[in-house]
């Protein structure tokens, strides 16, 4: 039996998630939580025949919402608009993501928080801190989902091997089989996100197209945003990435075997964090390496793909790594004070 709530239930990415999640036989309890709406997302949900009871929460009833959830799910706060970076919403998400994870602690501590919220490399270290202060922090339970980073990566490198060979390969070709070969590590915006070819060859084969691999991973999220010009940003593939991740806690619960994710974790007390960080050169605290699950929590984060990586993609990481500083710094500034 496992209780999964969503905070955030009735917008862009709530919506389909949601909906995902209803279809999912691991979920015993569907709670759905919002400021708005999710009373009706919840009805319409429930006239689905799944298994998942489905229950939608009022502005003023988060406690009963997250009340025994083993899973939290967090796509609340606003979106970004054309012109906009992800660091433009701290000053909004930042606050929300403090007070529904203030709910986490008081209602649902032991709960597994997969946090969606932008700007995802300050929301991570603000639940974070969020809950140290209360004392109900447990490393390996808040994850910052990187998922639609690799989604994207998997989508991209398929399209440009596709685009070199399209002289020699079939026009029946199967994308979800030719994209295994690469995964993302790092934070989760712009020059944070590092897309980290598996199998090396593949970047001289993508030759001059590698760089414009990397920069549309990088900046995926904006090509949204301006498609959908002032109407929001990444809301269906990010569905469909956040509940790949939350499909694979899902599994770990129910002591599935479950193949490493990346998410972007607290790597002190994590195994293999500190080495992570040694082999970064830095103290940073929050960063993204494929991951272990038990239990539907992290235990251990893979530090050997950091030995495995190219030049080109030891020179991204550097970049990143002094970008993601500044962001975990305003995060816990936040929390702490002095800001
Ligand atoms: P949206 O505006 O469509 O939906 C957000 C929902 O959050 C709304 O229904 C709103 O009522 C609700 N909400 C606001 N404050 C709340 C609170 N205190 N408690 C509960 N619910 C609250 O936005 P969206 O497109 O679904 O995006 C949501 C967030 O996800 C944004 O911050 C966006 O940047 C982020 N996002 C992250 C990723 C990622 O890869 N991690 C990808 C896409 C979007
Ligand atoms: C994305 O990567 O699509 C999300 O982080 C949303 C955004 O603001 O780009």
């Amino acid at each position: 039996m496992v209780k999964v709530a969503v905070v955030g239930a009735s917008g862009g990415i709530g919506q389909p998630l949601s909906l995902l999640l209803k279809l999912n036989p691991l979920v015993s309890d569907l709670a759905l939580y919002d400021v708005r709406l999710a009373q009706g997302v919840a009805k319409d949900l429930s006239h689905i025949s799944t298994n998942a009871v489905c229950r939608g929460y009022d502005k003023d009833q988060i406690g009963e919402a997250l009340r025994g959830a083993h899973v939290v799910l967090i796509p609340a706060g606003v979106p970004r608009k054309p012109g906009m970076t992800r660091d433009d919403l701290f000053k909004i998400n930042a606050g929300i993501v403090k007070g529904i994870v203030t709910a986490i602690g008081q209602y649902c501590p032991d709960a597994r928080i997969l946090i969606i919220s932008n700007p995802v490399n300050s929301t991570v270290p603000i639940a974070v801190e969020t809950l140290k202060a209360m004392g109900k922090f447990y490393p390996g339970n808040v994850m910052g989902v990187t998922t639609l980073d690799v989604v994207r990566a998997e989508t991209f490198l398929a399209d440009y091997l596709i685009a070199q060979k399209k002289n020699s390969i079939s026009k029946q070709y199967d994308k979800t089989k030719m994209c295994k070969d690469v995964t993302v590590i790092g934070g989760h915006s712009g020059n944070t996100i590092i897309p980290v070819i598996k199998k090396k060859p593949l970047i001289s084969t993508l030759a001059s197209a590698y760089d414009e691999f990397v920069h549309r991973v990088q900046f995926g999220g904006d090509e949204v945003v301006k498609a959908k010009d002032g109407a929001g940003s990444a809301t269906l593939s990010m569905a469909l990435a956040g509940y790949r991740f939350a499909e694979q806690v899902l599994k770990s619960i129910h002591r599935e075997n479950t193949a490493p994710i990346p998410t972007y974790v607290y790597l002190p007390g994590i195994a293999n964090g500190v080495k992570a960080q040694a082999k970064l050169s830095t103290s940073l605290e929050y960063f993204s390496l494929p991951a272990n699950l038990l239990d539907g929590r992290v235990t251990s984060v893979d530090d050997t793909i950091l030995d495995s990586l190219s030049p080109q993609e030891k020179k991204l990481v550097e970049r990143a790594v002094k970008e993601l500083e500044t962001n975990i710094d305003k995060g816990k500034k936040f929390v702490n004070g002095n800001s």
